[in-house]
């Protein structure tokens, strides 16, 4: 079975992709590169030993969406990652998220449309519930206003999808609303490459402790809650990555309740920014330069998942441990830093 994967040289992408191949899956990516380096098609080769149909080009250009779908007829699953996630340069670039997350996932809808059956996977975020009024976070929680264009095109997205599975009942469709993904795979040969000063937490963290950052902000120690800091779901983007193999499954074998389905994927566990660093100052070894300042703006208090869904419907559940997801980070930060010293 062919599966398309967009964005799949990206940092959940490329992950998906190897998971993809070790089930025996073949896989063609489309990635423009605009957040992602070609060097990750290698990395993916080195680790299953097969390299995916690659393709070159911006999914907005909907001429080359559409050529590619005539061309490769025998897809019969997408898995749809290509997106921009900057949370702030959504609010200077409201436009280009406008475009890049909801244009193109209507151009790929509009061919998915066309066939007689089809399975599509949808990246979307734990975002769309805002500071949920409830912990842990079920799928039923409501939906709050988005505090960001970047987080309303992933509301908007699944409405978009919702909308056109309740009218096209050949195609199948999942939402996967991810909570924190962090970490590397184990081989260390792909992980996640942020471009300049890394807006999350855990890639902070791994670049302050080798130096390339002088010392991590933590943004508030005066939440309530139990050391003042916030708590989110740190995931393993390699149990992240095998969420999507299995969600995909169902589509493809018909197990599906309704053709539009939503699930949430985390650990369930809730970890303080402060226990993140705990977390790589243990695997690591090293002590962590860090200064408590004030609180970022927009910042939810608490979000951590209810993966019953996940766990009993999907049969999906998330293996790794936070020091493990830490050390894995922390290897990639180390292999990627010295790469760069090499060259
Ligand atoms: P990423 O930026 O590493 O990967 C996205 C890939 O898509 C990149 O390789 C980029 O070059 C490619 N791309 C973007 N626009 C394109 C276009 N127009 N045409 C072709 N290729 C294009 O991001 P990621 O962290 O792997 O995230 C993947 C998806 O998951 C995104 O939709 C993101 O919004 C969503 N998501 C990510 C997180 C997270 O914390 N990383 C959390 C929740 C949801
Ligand atoms: C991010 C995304 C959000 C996405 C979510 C889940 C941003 C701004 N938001 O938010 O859209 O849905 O991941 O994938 O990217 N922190 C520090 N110092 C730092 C960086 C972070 O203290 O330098 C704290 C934050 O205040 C937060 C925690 O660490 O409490 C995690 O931050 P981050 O990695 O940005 O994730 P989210 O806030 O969940």
């Amino acid at each position: 079975m062919k599966i398309l994967v967009t964005g799949g040289l990206g940092y959940i992408g490329s992950h998906t992709v190897v998971e993809l191949q070790n089930e025996g899956f073949e896989v063609v990516i489309i990635d423009n590169l605009s957040n992602s380096s070609i060097a990750v098609l290698d990395g993916i080769v080195g680790i299953t030993g097969k390299r995916p149909i690659f393709e070159e080009f911006d999914l907005r250009d909907k001429t080359k969406v559409q050529d590619f779908f005539a061309r490769h007829s025998d897809v019969g699953g997408v898995i749809h990652f290509a997106a921009s996630k900057a949370v702030g340069e959504s609010v200077e670039k409201p436009l280009l998220y406008y475009e890049n997350n909801l244009g193109v996932l209507v151009y790929i809808l509009q061919e998915l449309e066309k066939k007689k059956g089809a399975s599509f996977i949808f990246s979307s975020s734990c975002t769309v519930y805002g500071q949920a009024d409830e912990l842990p976070i079920t799928e039923n929680a409501p939906v709050k206003p988005a505090e960001s264009p970047y987080g309303n095109t992933k509301q908007v997205g699944e409405e978009i999808i919702r909308d056109t599975c309740k009218v096209t009942p050949n195609l199948k469709a999942i939402a996967l609303r991810y909570f924190n993904p962090i970490g590397a795979h184990p081989s260390v040969k792909i992980g996640e490459l942020p471009l300049g000063v890394p807006q999350n937490l855990v890639p902070f963290i791994t670049q302050t402790g080798i130096g390339l950052r002088e010392r991590l902000s933590v943004f508030g120690d005066d939440y309530p809650t139990e050391d003042g800091t916030c708590i989110r779901d740190y995931i393993h983007v390699v149990d992240l990555a095998k969420a999507h193999v299995k969600a995909l499954q169902r589509l493809l074998q018909n197990e599906n309740s309704s053709n539009y389905e939503v699930f949430n994927l985390g650990t369930g566990k809730g970890s303080s920014v402060l226990e993140v660093i705990h977390s790589f100052e243990r695997v690591s070894g090293k002590k962590l330069n860090y200064k408590i300042v004030d609180r970022r703006e927009g910042d939810v208090i608490q979000a951590y998942a209810d993966t019953k869904k996940a766990n009993e419907v999907l049969g999906w559940k998330s293996k790794s441990t936070l020091d493990e997801s830490l050390k894995s980070a922390w290897d990639w930060e180390q292999k990627v830093r010295m790469s760069h010293t090499k060259s």
